[in-house]
């Protein structure tokens, strides 16, 4: 049966991208059903509408959403990365963002391959806090990190799921444990106490701070990293730039309960500054969608497909879709 695709293009180079992701997966010989969404700031200009109450109940009728980017600098920043792109991941409790990258990092000789687990629906990201005397100058802003028993472990028991899934078998907590005491004392004990259920599986742990030195010195040392919202969306920009640039960066966001869809996109924005250029990189659209064919069970044709981009493309968007395309037809 075909797979029924929710297609959200977005803004910018969005549609683009993903126009050359769904031909890569047609040309792997996956069959699909796709279904578009008109949504992103565009769509917010002409009439309003960000993510509707009946739009987000459609979405959860399908078996994936495959998303490009949305943004576009009409539109004040925030109103469509919260009115979507957040509310898509905490309506549809998609609460493990999952982001590979494999790649050679700047001065080093032989490539990383490691995965970084980002918690996606708690932390600074749900809005807890407020202000007062606003404009004044007695003004007060707090913006609390939210971390709940229950989502912190179900997002470390997915890590040691995938760890022990993997050759190396090892997890590494990325966190601020000394100086976020609170929520760092959540995360390690759930990690050590979700440990146990993993003998098979190595632990370490390293402060954020550190990580990012160890990300651009010595990123061989991971395999699978597990951390919160916010520290987990530093480190993934961090991530693709250690790893050929975020044209490469492909991410999940994934509801592992499978209580309804998952949703898939790059790492990258809009990039309304090389619309029409013909310059997006669609790798990070295309492994992207490699992503959601391992979510959908199409682990072949997903393996395929990384294959056929493991070596770099040149050209134009479509030309760079259409040498992987011919790779996958050569195989
Ligand atoms: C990401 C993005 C989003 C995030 C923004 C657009 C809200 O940076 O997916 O990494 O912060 O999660
Ligand atoms: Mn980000």
């Amino acid at each position: 049966m075909a797979h029924r695709i929710a297609v959200i293009g977005g803004d910018g180079i969005g549609p683009d991208v993903t126009i050359e992701a769904l031909k890569v997966v047609r040309a792997a010989g996956v069959d699909i059903l796709t279904t578009d969404f008109d949504l992103g700031g565009a769509r917010y200009l002409r009439d309003g509408e960000i993510l509707s109450d009946s739009t987000l109940d459609q979405l959860r009728d399908f078996d994936a959403i495959l998303l490009g980017a949305v943004g576009t600098p009409d539109v004040p920043p925030g109103v469509i990365e919260r009115g979507l792109l957040l509310k898509m991941r905490f309506e549809l409790d998609l609460y493990v963002n999952q982001r590979p990258f494999v790649g050679t990092a700047p001065g080093h000789m032989k490539p990383h391959d490691f995965i970084v687990i980002r918690e996606n629906t708690e932390g600074p990201y749900v809005g807890e806090g407020g202000v007062l005397r606003k404009g004044t100058p007695n003004e007060v802003a707090t913006q609390g990190s939210v971390n709940t028993r229950m989502g912190v472990e179900r997002c470390v028991r997915y890590a040691f799921e995938l760890a022990a899934k993997r050759q190396r078998k090892h997890v590494t907590l990325v966190h601020k444990t000394n100086v976020l005491t609170f929520a760092g004392d959540l995360w390690q004990r759930t990690f050590d106490i979700v440990a146990k259920e993993f003998p098979n599986v190595a632990t370490a742990y390293n402060h954020v701070d550190a990580a990012c030195i160890y990300f651009v010195q010595d990123p061989h040392r991971y395999d699978v990293i597990v951390t919160d919202n916010l520290f987990g969306d530093i480190l993934t920009d961090l991530g693709g730039a250690v790893s050929g640039g975020i044209g490469l960066a492909s991410s999940a966001n994934l509801n592992p309960a499978r209580t309804g869809p998952s949703m898939f996109e790059p790492v990258h924005g809009s990039a309304p500054d090389i619309v029409g250029t013909g310059k997006a990189n669609p790798t990070a659209a295309i492994l992207s969608a490699a992503l959601m064919l391992d979510f959908l069970g199409e682990n072949a044709a997903a393996e395929r497909v990384r294959a056929a981009c493991a070596e770099p493309a040149a050209g134009s968007t479509v030309e760079i879709a259409n040498t992987i395309v011919a790779r996958l037809g050569a195989k």
